[in-house]
């Protein structure tokens, strides 16, 4: 019987009535259709499990959303306690208040913040607040990075028009000078650059930055009166347990965090300097749901855990070995495969496979074994994610690695 027997069924009556059966990031046509699990039915610590009764060693981890592992006990119980007294009501709860204290303590730059549920809404919003701000039109941004899904860096851009684009211009990461000469040609005009703290591209090898290039763009942004976002979604609490931009050693305008933010509940928030306060409460942000309590209470709880474990240290520290034993393994069997990016939230690839055919064959007989590689995006560690899960890991990834390599030569 197919591993993904149930799965596929489910999928065929899902494409029935939801288009594309399942759509977005979490779309089987950015895996390889039929050779990866669709759905999670349950799942716990750094493992879960697909309709079929197949369990998976985790390392995508919600997308980089859950970093404590997933059910983490003490952020269910603060949810709970939250859900107990009250969630969806007319008006936010006090929580926000001390979350939002809280919050500013540990990033330590900014002075206000704002809260939403999503990635974009806030990338969206930043922006928004930048051209208030400075009564400029343009933003800068890295060509292939990925700030979600507003019609202003959406990435198909299908449904859009041009015009919600035309202000939008990309530079190259890394690359100082087609960054200036973007600032020199809209001279006056800039209201924002936003950038992701390390360039993670789709299809592409993560590329750490550069040691001058985050001081030089602050610099840029500050003489020319810029305002500078780090788009802090993805890479948030797995660099610095206050935000990356203590990692890069800069202070950014505006701050986007969410993904782990809520160690898998819905929370999102940009967090900005005083400077930007007044367009901060004049670009309308709201949204029926991003006063709920319940998220704001876990993501209360994930940073209170943050300073009391050594979340960060771990993940970065069995990021470190994961890499390095599976380059080790891989050696082994003839495969030159590299990380590249951080250890906490590594991409991998094998040198040579520039059509990624090898990298997805590679991950869907790592599926079958019971371990979730993404084939196409960075895999992201956690604090569930221990010695003996890692260890684990290996022995299946062997498994996968002969049979890849048996495959191979019989060809
Ligand atoms: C760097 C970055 N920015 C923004 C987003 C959008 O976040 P969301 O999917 O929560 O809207 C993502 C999502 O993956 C991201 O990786």
């Amino acid at each position: 019987m197919n591993q993904y027997c149930i799965s596929r069924k489910l999928f065929e009556r899902a494409a029935r009535v939801i288009p594309c059966g399942i759509y977005g990031h979490t779309s089987p046509v950015f895996t390889v259709p039929g050779r990866f699990p669709y759905y999670a039915v349950a799942a716990r610590g750094c493992r879960y499990q697909d309709p079929d009764g197949n369990w998976y060693l985790d390392f995508l981890c919600g997308y980089g959303a859950v970093l404590l592992g997933y059910g983490y006990p003490q952020v269910e119980e603060a949810a709970a306690r939250q859900r107990e007294k009250g969630n969806c009501m007319n008006h936010p709860a006090p929580i926000m208040v001390e979350l939002a204290e809280k919050l500013l303590e540990v990033t330590r730059f900014g002075s206000w913040v704002v809260f939403a549920k999503n990635g974009s809404d806030v990338t969206t919003w930043a922006i928004a607040v930048a051209r208030l701000t400075t009564g400029r039109r343009k933003v800068l941004k890295v060509a292939g990075a990925y700030h979600g899904v507003g019609a202003w860096c959406n990435p198909t851009g299908y449904g859009f028009l041009p015009e919600e684009r035309s202000h939008v211009h990309d530079f190259r990461w890394n690359d100082l000078d087609s960054f200036r000469k973007l600032v020199e040609e809209y001279h006056g005009d800039v209201a924002a650059v936003v950038l992701c703290p390390f360039h993670h591209p789709s299809y592409g090898r993560c590329i750490l930055p550069d040691p001058g290039f985050f001081p030089t763009v602050r610099k840029i942004c500050r003489r020319e009166g810029i305002v500078l976002v780090l788009d802090d979604i993805r890479a948030g609490f797995r660099l610095h347990r206050g935000g990356s931009h203590q990692w890069l050693g800069i202070e950014p305008d505006i701050l986007c965090l969410g993904k782990a933010l809520g160690n898998g509940y819905p929370i999102s928030v940009a967090i900005g300097r005083e400077e930007l306060r007044v367009a901060a409460s004049r670009v309308f942000l709201t949204g029926t749901y991003w006063n709920n309590a319940v998220a704001m209470a876990a993501a209360l709880e994930m940073l209170k855990i943050l300073e009391q474990e050594p979340v960060v240290e771990h993940v970065q520290e069995v990021g470190r070995r994961f890499c390095q034993g599976l380059r080790e393994l891989a050696w082994r069997y003839g495969f030159d495969l590299q990380c590249s990016g951080p250890p906490s939230m590594p991409f991998a690839t094998f040198s040579g496979d520039d059509s990624f055919f090898l990298q997805q064959e590679f991950c869907a007989r790592v599926a079958a074994q019971g371990v979730f590689l993404h084939p196409h995006h960075n895999w992201f560690m956690s604090y569930a994610h221990r010695d003996l899960d890692i260890a684990e890991a290996f022995d299946k990834i062997e498994i996968a690695l002969r049979q890849l390599r048996e495959g191979l030569v019989k060809r």
